[in-house]
């Protein structure tokens, strides 16, 4: 059941907090300002003081903002994206590096990918989105969004160094997301690289590769010596193909934050992964508790562009605060849909922090008695 604490009724109806507990104490109820009442009884006290009561729903502000399948419109195929997970350090950054001709790793604070970075590549006329992830133990929450908004998930493996932790924790992100793997053994330029010892590793958390008789696919691949990478990418197709991704371009956008961040000079900046639809410049859009109008879209080497269709990664400037990684987000009608939304989000996410302030407090008085 709905509730709502005494002190966020008073706030909104802008009326004191003790006048709104005379009230509660005239119904029989002896209640502090941290307490909570349920929907029914907030209503009643409103009403006392005069005040006008329009009850929204969760689902009622939420209707509608993601519609889920692509049922309405013509679907045609779409890039997978490819989330790239592993134990730290074992090269999943430096593979996407070797992928993409590029150098993140080596300017890298420690060598220790903080962040998820998006990325499109081409690979024989097929575009393929990609997504770092960090493998350092702190980032779990990061991974298992990794895990939720993508398609294939390629698990990097260091030959020298075998399944660890971090390599158990992604299998699992990945199988209760019901993503397909791909297992990606890396550094096998390594004198001490040992790929069978994964293989075999790997066939303690049901990963069975296919040159061990399973239906997992496996490249041996070196991101140092792009060795085999052709493979990766290859693998990568294929394991596409199977899953046929499509998706309707033609209606309004939803997708993934992958991350927020405050510019200094450009304000709120969000990396978005667009799942559905296409986002255009001048869309309005929510995102949790934040909402903008686009103002521009920028690729990932800063080019700007008009519009951003299914599974491609973009830079979205506009926001009117910084949105969070893992938000999803939907393209509204108009302005004022936006700011119910982000507005009503808000409060929801308020209500749930006091809740759980006053819960604390509750169970600390109950530990000092
Ligand atoms: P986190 O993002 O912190 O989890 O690390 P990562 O998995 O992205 O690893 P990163 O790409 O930063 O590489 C870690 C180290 O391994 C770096 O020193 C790389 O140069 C090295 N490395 C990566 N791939 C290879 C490889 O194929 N062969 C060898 N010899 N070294 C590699
Ligand atoms: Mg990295």
């Amino acid at each position: 059941p709905e509730t709502i604490t005494i002190q966020e009724l008073s706030n909104r109806m802008a009326e004191r907090g003790v006048d709104v507990i005379k009230l509660l104490m005239k119904q029989g109820q002896m209640l502090k300002i941290n307490d909570t009442i349920d929907a029914d009884m907030a209503q009643l006290i409103a009403e006392e003081l005069g005040h006008t009561v329009k009850r929204v729903a969760e689902s009622d502000v939420e209707e509608g903002l993601f519609r889920i399948g692509d049922e309405d419109g013509d679907l045609v195929s779409r890039p997978p994206v490819v989330t790239i997970m592993g134990h730290v350090d074992h090269g999943k950054t430096s593979l996407l590096d070797a992928i993409r001709s590029t150098k993140v790793a080596a300017g890298e604070a420690g060598g220790i990918t903080q962040h998820i970075g998006a990325y499109q590549v081409e690979s024989k006329g097929q575009k393929i989105t990609f997504i770092d992830t960090p493998g350092h133990e702190a980032f779990t929450a990061m991974r298992s969004r990794g895990a939720k908004a993508t398609d294939i998930v390629i698990l990097v493996v260091a030959a020298d160094d075998g399944v660890m932790p971090t390599t158990v924790e992604a299998i699992n992100h990945t199988r209760a997301a019901g993503v397909p793997i791909i297992v990606a053994i890396n550094k096998i330029d390594k004198p001490d690289a040992d790929p069978q010892r994964v293989r075999t590793a790997l066939l303690q958390h049901e990963i069975v590769v296919e040159s061990m008789g399973g239906d997992t696919l496996e490249v041996e691949v070196s991101a140092k010596q792009r060795l085999n990478l052709d493979k990766l990418l290859e693998a990568v197709l294929l394991q596409s193909e199977v899953l046929e991704l499509k998706a309707n371009p033609t209606r309004p956008a939803e997708g993934t934050v992958i991350e927020g961040k405050l510019d200094k000079g450009r304000g709120p900046v969000a990396t978005v992964l667009v799942q559905r639809g296409t986002l255009k410049v001048g869309d309005i859009l929510v995102a949790g508790g934040a909402w903008g109008r686009v103002r521009a879209l920028l690729t990932e080497s800063g080019d700007a562009v008009r519009d951003a269709g299914p599974s491609t990664p973009v830079e979205v400037l506009g926001f009117q605060e910084t949105p969070e990684a893992g938000d999803r987000f939907a393209v509204v009608e108009n302005e004022a849909r936006a700011r119910e939304v982000a507005d009503y989000r808000l409060r929801v996410k308020r209500e749930k922090a006091q809740a759980r302030g006053s819960a604390a407090r509750g169970s600390l008085a109950e530990m000092m008695s």
